[in-house]
């Protein structure tokens, strides 16, 4: 591929993104029980006239974090800045973020489990007190210099929260978990979705493409953007039921919203290593995937519903993977 190619996709992926993303709290669909938390300490710092405190959220990709940060600033009134973990590579490289912050606005870093740990400790008191200190020179010579910061919001995001140090968790005055959503919510989703869009989609279609989005948002609008590409071309345009059930077929998305790479996984653990229980390295391996990936992206969801337990020795599949792929189950066979 080009690289304006390349270019073009990732500005059109953003644009989509950000397009969809909604600006206020009350736009943002399900996650009920934390958004009427936030909204809680949303109007209590706004009351007060301070600002919101260090916020951290977690929970699997594609479910609103980043929306979440951004639904932060623009209900406090306040820029944001965006940065992730690994991209502040030096001490430095957060002073530098962090002296350019204006009162009352939201810093937010993505992937926070990847600051290195330099950086780390340079936080702690940006965050505890707003001041940074800065050694200058060296050894004999060097002297630390205090620079003081005004009053911002740390908004952390992770799919990682066990990989988050404990120093930095307890700077967190705010801790939100997300989950993945529910088939009524995603249904709310893709309507919002289709009007952004100015598609027409029917309602059979609307629940079909829901409940096969893995209770994700990010994946219901993915889907969704396929989907309208087969209605505009085999269709009117309009995302019928039929052309929706046959895009998702066509796309591999199963009955029960599993893809691909879920029956690859599912189908490795049953048929190369009878069922399990089966070490994470050694699936990954066996399916020539990243075991991170692995383990933030595909199991939480399988676990959610059921087809794999994790246990001390590792990875085991259920009954409920064995209908899934059609093999038969014997209990305690192994
Ligand atoms: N509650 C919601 N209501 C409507 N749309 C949502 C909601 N949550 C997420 N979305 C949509 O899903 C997309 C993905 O959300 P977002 O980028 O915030 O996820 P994320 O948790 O930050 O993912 P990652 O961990 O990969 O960074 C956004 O473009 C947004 O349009
Ligand atoms: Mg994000």
């Amino acid at each position: 591929m080009s690289e304006s190619k390349i270019l073009n996709e990732l500005i059109e992926k953003y644009d989509d993104e950000q397009s969809l993303r909604p600006d206020k709290l009350d736009q943002f669909i399900g996650q009920n029980e934390v958004k009427e938390v936030l909204d809680v300490y949303l109007k209590a710092a706004l009351g007060r006239n301070e600002v919101i405190d260090h916020t951290l959220l977690y929970g699997p990709p594609g479910l609103g974090k980043t929306t979440l940060a951004q639904i932060i600033a623009n209900e406090m009134g306040t820029n944001i800045r965006v940065t992730s973990g690994p991209a502040i590579e030096r001490s430095g490289d957060l002073a530098a973020i962090l002296s350019t912050l204006e009162p009352g606005d939201v810093l937010f870093i993505d992937e926070i489990h990847r600051l290195p740990k330099v950086v780390e400790e340079v936080l702690y008191a940006a965050m505890e007190d707003f001041v940074i200190d800065i050694v200058l020179g060296r050894d004999s010579e060097s002297r630390s210099i205090r620079i003081d910061l005004p009053p911002f919001t740390l908004v952390g995001a992770t799919t990682r929260f066990g990989d988050l140090s404990g120093p930095l968790r307890d700077r967190f005055g705010v801790v939100f978990r997300l989950d993945y959503y529910e088939v009524k919510d995603l249904a709310e989703i893709v309507v919002r979705t289709s009007s952004v869009y100015q598609t027409e989609i029917t309602e059979v279609a609307v629940n079909n493409l829901a409940k096969r989005s893995r209770g994700t948002p990010r994946i219901a609008n993915r889907l969704f953007r396929r989907i309208r590409d087969f209605a505009q071309i085999i269709g009117d345009g309009v995302i019928t039921t039929e052309i929706c059930n046959l895009a998702l077929d066509k796309l591999g998305i199963n009955e029960n919203g599993l893809d691909q790479k879920d029956l690859n996984y599912l189908e490795a653990i049953i048929k190369h290593f009878g069922g399990g229980p089966v070490g994470l390295d050694t699936i990954a391996a066996a399916i020539s995937e990243e075991p991170g990936t692995i383990e933030d992206v595909y199991e939480p969801y399988l676990l959610q519903e059921g087809y794999i337990k994790r246990t001390a020795r590792g990875r085991i599949a259920t009954e409920k993977a064995y209908e899934e792929l059609g093999i038969k189950y014997y209990k305690g066979i192994f």
